[in-house]
Parts: structure tokens; sequence; C-alpha cells
């Protein structure tokens, strides 16, 4: 990615942002009109094949989005559900073919029958429902279950204003150094997947001599089956508006950015109002509470891309640069956003914080395992009894989990898709042995990420469900390294041959596509995919093996 376009889209600020003027021109038809392109590439200095460029990637921004009025969820749950065939068929009758889209998960996952329509979210189970919702257009009510064991710590009862003011109070008065030690001392591991302790992150970029500095809310929740961001979003915005508000005192940054996912429509309206509600409150602008101290808000929307999730592909999409994954190298605590030092966190991660900041680094740590503190939200997809939202500590049994709170299976079950598409594949019988930790699941062969379950019902055929997550991965990859770009479309078109046409898959070619994902990507993008794969080929051979060469 070209360093000097970061710089001239820099030069105007977050307040005139590309990025976000590309999304606000194309919300009249679907698309940026060619003309306008040209004109944003000369008021930023930069080529209209920048402005092309970035718009052509864009899932709600390029020319193929023009004149669509209606998406429907093509994620991991909906799929396995099997409820989106007759949604479609149902909405046809309210829309043309060709004003039908799809959007990549949509949060829904507690109920399905998923769809976006006139900027809000829908389920509707019956021809009924759906009628009534296109007729009225009226915002859904969501209701889903939310459960902790234990303490709750993000679950907690919503604070109003006058708690924030005082927690802002107290931290003013603390030196940087003694709100860094507590959240250092908390031992919080990034919620977003990779697990990376938030203190050591935040030490990094306040090292950084700048006096322009970023914090970043990845508010991206692109894995299918995830809605835990979209429930502290929706329900808890000013648990993590405070977390950045936080992050940015210890680092020295005036500016935050809350990057959230254009399939989350009502997440965007809630927290803007949030943070019109801290304007108003004094707890944002400049001169916070009297002090010397200043942030302020942007909030992006983004554009339907599931690689803006990983954290130098949503610094580029903010660019409004074709958001390819950057090497690192440099690392965005030192040269992030506009090439300014830059610390992107997890939704989950930066909503803790004013709890830390609370009770004390201590208190969080001493909660969960020595390696994996604190709690964590996990998302239990339709298929269970009691589906929704649980938070636990840092290393229940997922035994408890799945069955106490989630209360069991609704219908039977082989396998558990948990972490996200880049997560592993449990079988049914091994997960009650597992418990809520890093550590946990990797000692296992699998993988916490952010720890959304989906399940994998008995008669829903496992290389369909392989299929599903190639064309997912094919779909998203960002094309700048080729094992990636291309390994990923080859694999969906061996197990859509094997699946469809009674080919077989040569096993050794199979494993080397694997191997070659796993060791030749740049990010965990293509370097992860293979690990939902290889579990199921190693605990479910005998469903697997019919699709391979008898070798
Ligand atoms: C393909 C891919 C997608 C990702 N998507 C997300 C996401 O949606 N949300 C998120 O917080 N992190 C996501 N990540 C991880 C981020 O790159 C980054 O590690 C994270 O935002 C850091 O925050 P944390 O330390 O609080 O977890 C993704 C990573 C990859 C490789
Ligand atoms: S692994 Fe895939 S998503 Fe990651 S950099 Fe390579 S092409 Fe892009």
């Amino acid at each position: 990615m070209s360093k000097n376009i970061s710089e001239l889209s820099g030069r105007k600020g977050l307040k005139e942002n590309l990025f976000d003027e590309l999304g606000k021109l194309s919300q009249d038809t679907g698309t940026v009109p060619k003309e306008k392109l040209q004109k944003l590439a000369d008021d930023f200095l930069i080529g209209v094949a920048n402005t092309y460029g970035t718009t052509t990637f864009y899932d709600f921004l390029k020319p193929e989005n023009q004149g669509k009025k209606v998406y429907v969820c093509n994620g991991s749950v909906c799929h396995c559900a099997g409820t989106q065939d007759s949604l479609k068929e149902n909405l046809k009758t309210h829309f043309s073919e060709s004003e039908i889209g799809e959007m990549c998960c949509l949060g829904r996952c507690h109920e399905n029958s998923a769809f976006q329509f006139n900027g809000n979210n829908y389920s509707a189970k019956n021809t009924d429902e759906l009628a009534e919702i296109v007729r009225s257009g009226a915002p859904a009510t969501d209701t889903y279950n939310v459960r902790s064991i234990g303490e709750p710590v993000l679950t907690r009862a919503v604070k109003g204003i006058d708690y924030y003011k005082e927690l802002l109070t107290k931290v003013f008065q603390a030196e940087k150094e003694s709100v860094l030690k507590e959240i250092k001392d908390s031992n919080l591991r990034g919620r977003g997947g990779a697990g990376f302790p938030i203190g050591m992150k935040l030490g990094f970029c306040k090292a950084e001599d700048n006096d322009t500095k970023f914090v970043i809310c990845n508010a991206d929740e692109g894995d299918p089956g995830a809605f835990t961001d979209r429930f502290l979003l929706e329900q808890r915005p000013l648990e993590v508006l405070l977390g950045m508000v936080i992050a940015g005192y210890v680092i020295g940054a005036d500016w935050g950015v809350v990057y959230i996912r254009g399939e989350y429509p009502e997440s965007v309206s809630i927290i803007e109002a949030a943070i019109e509600d801290l304007s108003n409150s004094g707890l944002i602008g400049d001169g916070i509470l009297g002090t010397d101290n200043n942030f302020h808000f942007k909030v992006i929307r983004a554009q339907g891309s599931y690689i803006c999730g990983e954290e130098t592909a949503l610094i580029n999409s903010i660019e409004g640069q074709r958001p390819e994954v950057r090497v690192r190298p440099p690392y965005p605590a030192q040269q992030g956003l506009f090439n300014k030092p830059t610390v992107v966190n997890n939704v989950e991660t930066l909503a803790s914080i004013p709890y830390i900041l609370e009770h004390g680094g201590t208190a969080f740590a001493s909660r969960g395992t020595e390696k994996s503190s604190g709690t964590k939200l996990v998302s239990l997809d339709s298929h269970f009894n009691e589906p929704g939202v649980i938070e636990a500590d840092m290393g229940t049994s997922m035994k408890t989990i799945i069955h106490d709170y989630g209360g069991g299976y609704r219908v039977p079950v082989k396998a558990l898709h948990i972490g996200g598409p880049l997560g592993g594949m449990v079988p049914s019988s091994m997960v009650d042995n597992l418990s809520l930790d890093f550590e946990s699941f990797r000692d296992s062969g699998f993988l916490l990420g952010h720890a959304s379950v989906i399940c994998i019902p008995e008669d829903f055929p496992l290389v369909d469900y392989l299929e599903h997550l190639f064309e997912f991965a094919a779909d998203e990859s960002c094309g700048k390294c080729f094992p990636c770009r291309l390994g990923t479309k080859r694999a969906e078109e061996l197990l859509h041959k094997a699946s469809h046409d009674g080919y077989k898959i040569s096993r050794e070619l199979f494993d080397d596509l694997l191997d070659t994902l796993e060791l030749g990507s740049l990010c965990a993008h293509g370097g992860g995919i293979p690990l939902p794969v290889k579990n199921a080929l190693e605990h479910f051979d005998s469903e697997l093996s019919v699709y391979f060469e008898n070798n």
C-alpha cells in the first residue's frame, strides 16, 4: 500500500474522510457514479485509479450493487439452518430478482431468516411477517438471551453518564503510567481472535514520540455466527466508547475511530447517539471535565468486506485505499492510520476497560485462568434451545455453557464450528471436554477466536459446509498474496465438483493445497482457513473420505 496515499488521505484529517465520502456518494444508487470518483480523486490529490480501485473492492460500493433494495443474509448459521431459500422466494413477491442482493452475516444468528431492508435488519419466519415488514418499514425488535455465569463484567447493568463522569475524573487524576499499569495488571488479552495483551500494545504506542495518534475500535465483527460485539455496541455502547477514551488518554491520542460493519445499521445509529450523549455531557471534545485532555470520535460505516476486520486492511480502508493487508513490521502501534501510531482493538477488549479501571487490574486478573484472565462473551446460535449471548469466566467448562446455560441442542448436532471461519471444527463428542480459554482450545487443536459457536446439524453434509467455507474465504480474500487468492478458489471448486458431480479429490493434492495456504499466506485469512478443514478431515473421515480418491 502506498505511504503517499496514506499521507494524502490524512491531509484532511478524519472530519473529511475519503472512505466516508465514497460511502455517502453510493447511498442513492448503491454505487459511486464515475464522475464523482474523478471529483473525489481530484479533491484528495490522488488518481482516479485509486478511488475506482477502492469502490470495486467493496460489496456495497461496487457497480454490481447498483439498484439493490434488499439483502439476504448468507452467513454460516442461516446457511446451516436452511432458512434462506424460502426467504428469497418470499422476497420475490415484493422485489424483482435484480433488487435482491446478499450480505454476509447480519448477526441475527439466534433466529435466522435474516435480511436487511430500508436500513434495518429483520428476521421474517413466514410470508405474513415478511409482508408486514415490507409494508411498514418499521425497525424490528430484536430479543435474545443475555446471561452471565458468575458476577457480570460486560453484561453488568447499564451504567448512566454520571458513573462514567466519576470514572473518567478518577482516571484523569491518575498518571497515565498508573492507568496503564492497571490495564497491564489485568492481563486482558485481545478478544478479536489473536489474544495479544492490550497493556503491551498500549505501552508500545505510548512510547512512540508523535503528537498525533489514534485509537481504533474494530467493530467489523465479520465472523459469521458472532454477535457479541453487536450486543456490546447496541446494548453497552458507553462501555465501548469510554474504553476508547481511556485508551486514548494512556497513549496520548485525541481521536478515536469506531469502524462498524455496514451489516449492523442499528449499531451505527446507537453508537452515534451515544457519542452525542457523551458530547452533551462534556465527556468528550476539547478540555474534557476541565482538564487539558481532548478526545473526538469518528464513526465509519464499513461497506461489506470481511478482510477489513484484519487490522491493517482496516487502516487502509479508513484511508480510502483498497483494503489489502499490509506487511508487518511496521506495526500499527508504530505506523498506523495516516502513518501515525495507532492502537487497534476489538470491541469486547475495549469494553472491558471501564470495569478494570473501576475495580483494579488485579481484581480482573483474579477471574478466569492464569493465562486467560477475566470473562469472555460467547454467542450461541439458533440450534441451541437458549440461543444468545453468555458471559462466563475464562476457564469455564464448555459443557456448562452449552448445556446448563445454552439449554443443549434443539436438533442433533455433529460438530461445532467455534471461533469464526478460521476457528476449529470441534466434534460434539469433544466439546464438553474443552474449557473457555485460549490454551484449552489450542492444546486440543482448535482455536477460541472470538468464541462464536455455530452448530452443524447431524444431517447437514460436511462437504457442503467446507465448500461454503472456501467460497467465503475466496470471496473475502484481499487478493494480495496468491496462495490465498488462488488456493481458496481452487479448494472451493474441488469441493463443489466432489459434492455435486461425483468427482474424487486427490488427497495428496488437497493436503498440499492446505499446507500451501497455511505456510504461504501473508495473513491469518489464508493462513487460518485450513484449520477447520484439517479438523474436519481428521475427525469426520468416515463422512468425508468418500469424496477423495482411494489412495
Ligand atoms: C481475516 C481476519 C479478520 C479479522 N476480523 C476481525 C474482526 O472482525 N474484529 C476484530 O476485532 N478483529 C478481527 N481480526 C483481528 C485483528 O486483525 C486484530 O488482531 C484485532 O482487531 C486486535 O484487537 P484485539 O487485540 O483487541 O483483539 C481479524 C483478523 C483477520 C486475519
Ligand atoms: S492471506 Fe489472503 S487476505 Fe491475507 S493478505 Fe494474503 S490474499 Fe490477502
